[in-house]
């Protein structure tokens, strides 16, 4: 049931607030077949979403991959991740585009990927918990969207995604974060892939500038 961490209301409304429908050179059927045209082809295994400047606390999340057998680490798989910053905004006011924080990581050998970023904060309206969303693909893998990265003790939480990260097992999508030295957040978010993709509108892009 992963389909179900990224719940339908939360998926339209990312559409339309993270800008990601719009005039696009490629489709996400170009992205499967010839994923080299995209900047997530070359992408490091490691590396940031936000940048050093960026307002926040930082955190540290890693994870693997899986295959949908939830046991094999799947390699070369494109992760896009994106995310609010403190002002639990994905662009300044006004602006349209993709989100600002977002970045394209691509899984090693062993599947795992980490980045470092800023902790996200929840939308200005407060509705919705703080959250990652991730999207991925590969040669071979369907562009899907993954499991939504969501924060133990966030007071946002609501009951549905609670029972639907239990029910992920350890794929829970709900993780812990722990801080260590020098205030920075830590946690682990392991994906599992799903054997279909998620349909994306013919120009969503990716996270590439419109
Ligand atoms: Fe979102």
């Amino acid at each position: 049931m992963q389909r179900s961490a990224n719940a339908p209301s939360r998926r339209g409304f990312l559409f339309a607030s993270a800008g990601l429908v719009g005039a696009g050179a490629f489709t996400l059927s170009d992205l499967s077949r010839a994923c080299g045209k995209h900047p997530g082809a070359n992408a490091p295994s490691e590396g940031r979403i936000a940048g050093i400047d960026e307002p926040g606390e930082p955190m540290e999340i890693e994870g693997t991959v899986y295959a949908p057998d939830g046991t094999t680490p799947a390699a070369d798989v494109v992760l896009y991740a994106y995310h609010t910053g403190i002002d639990g905004l994905y662009r300044p006011a006004g602006q349209s585009g993709p989100p600002r924080l977002r970045a394209w990581f691509k899984t090693d050998a062993r599947g795992r990927y980490a980045y470092r970023t800023i902790r996200p904060a929840a939308y200005p309206e407060g509705k919705w918990a703080a959250h990652v969303h991730t999207q991925l693909w590969s040669a071979t893998v369907p562009a899907q969207w993954g499991s939504t990265l969501l924060f133990a003790g966030d007071p946002l939480l609501t009951a549905d995604e609670r029972r639907e990260s239990a029910a992920l097992g350890r794929f829970a999508n709900i993780r812990p974060l722990t801080r260590g030295p020098g205030g920075v957040w830590r946690g682990v978010h392991d994906i599992r892939l799903e054997p279909t993709g998620d349909h994306f509108e013919d120009n969503t892009r990716h996270g590439l500038q419109g």
